[in-house]
């Protein structure tokens, strides 16, 4: 496949072969602690082997020109180094673009323009955060072909405020970290407060993770994700009157029922409940999956889908048939949905002898309860975002 898209480059940018350079980076999926990242409490999200790659080579001018497999219609887009607006027309490539202004910023010296072509196999607005990972390529790519002195952990604050700056979404951290810092057969579990963080080796022994779309378009997802943001952080105010936290990740369940009539609206005082017990959860939840106990994990899986459909309210129909649709089926040791939730996807985890059953009878069920097709996908668990080198690929 690289040598297809190399070939591409090489006839859309009519270069040669020479000083081209290949960078990549991962999609990821959550597998528990949603909505507890901008909280500041922990997350357990793990890289995936799909994602975005970026085949680029620098050119001798100040002009960046960027093409897309995935949107071929929209041609080669191109812009000078001295102007780096958001522009409506230029479309995806203002996620590439934020991050040279980002890190333009920084004072990283970026001293030349360069051609590049993108392609990605992340499925399209499913919550497996494309768009996170083209940041991620666009940020490994600057730093190898400009020679950069930065870190991944820089690389991927500047990801994040590129998203939450340029283009205005007020993602937490969670997405760029996992792209950025994944590993292979591990997921990361993260401490949003203080960027502390451990690998767990996901050995799940006779199961896999699958990860099944809805195909439900996210739509207002964005706007519902800064109202929620909101809420909590007028529920934290309110606590703050009487606790010195920082955050509501600070709080233990039992801090919590002591102190939540604190908060005045019912609403606001549900969406904290669930960043708090959530935050709980998800350590508990790595205990359960350090100590192999499988079952365990899945059942906080189950609790988890239930705090965001009841008091977070991010579930919506289509995530709720589906998780019931994987319930129901036999060797299903967990499901529940991840990423943003409004749509996108949900993620399972199954035993291998019952997959192909699971696959059909869910997605049948699916299927009868929306009119809606779902697709699924056993997730290969990949490694953080790097240049694909001989040694690397
Ligand atoms: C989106 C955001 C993340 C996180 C999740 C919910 O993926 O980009 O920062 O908040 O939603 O857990």
């Amino acid at each position: 496949m690289i040598e297809n898209l190399i070939n591409r480059f090489m006839k859309i940018f009519q270069a040669s072969e020479d000083q081209i350079r290949v960078f990549f980076a991962p999609g990821r999926v959550n597998l528990i602690g949603e909505h507890t990242d901008y909280n500041g409490g922990h997350v357990f999200p793990c890289a995936l082997s799909l994602g975005t790659y970026a085949i680029a080579k620098k050119r001798e001018d100040n002009m960046v020109r960027m093409y897309s497999s995935n949107f071929e219609n929209l041609g080669v887009i191109e812009f000078s180094l001295e102007n780096l607006q958001y522009e409506e027309a230029h479309d995806w490539v203002n996620y590439p673009k934020g991050v040279i202004d980002i890190f333009q910023k920084y004072g990283y010296a970026i001293e030349k323009g360069f051609d590049v072509l993108f392609y990605g196999n992340i499925p399209n607005g499913a919550g497996l955060s494309s768009s996170a990972s083209i940041e991620l390529a666009t940020s490994v790519l600057l730093k190898g072909l400009f020679q950069l002195d930065t870190d991944m952990i820089s690389m991927v604050k500047m990801s994040q405020q590129a998203e939450n700056e340029f283009i205005g979404v007020s993602c937490g951290i969670m997405d760029q970290f996992a792209i950025g810092m994944g590993k292979e057969n591990h997921a990361v579990l993260l401490n949003c407060q203080t960027l502390d963080y451990t690998y767990s080796p996901l050995e799940l022994e006779h199961a896999s993770l699958i990860i099944a779309n809805t195909n439900k378009r996210r739509g207002l997802a964005d706007s519902k994700y800064n109202e929620r943001r909101s809420e909590c952080e007028r529920a934290l105010k309110q606590l703050q009157a009487e606790l010195t936290i920082e955050s509501l990740g600070d709080l233990t369940p039992e801090q919590f029922e002591q102190h939540k009539h604190l908060i005045q609206s019912d609403i606001d005082r549900k969406r904290a409940k669930h960043a708090v017990y959530e935050n709980t959860r998800t350590k508990e939840a790595v205990v359960k999956l350090q100590k192999g106990d499988i079952n365990g994990f899945g059942e906080l899986m189950k609790q988890s889908h239930e705090s965001l459909r009841d008091d977070y309210e991010v579930t919506g129909k289509e995530l709720d048939a589906l998780v019931e649709a994987a319930w129901a089926q036999e060797g299903v040791i967990g499901s529940r949905m991840t990423g943003a939730g409004f749509g996108g996807c949900t993620i399972s985890i199954v035993q291998n002898d019952q997959i192909e059953s699971f696959i059909e009878k869910a997605g049948k069920h699916y299927t009868d309860n929306t009119g809606l097709t779902a697709n699924f996908y056993v997730v290969q668990v990949g490694s953080g975002a790097k240049e694909l080198t001989a040694e690397t690929v």
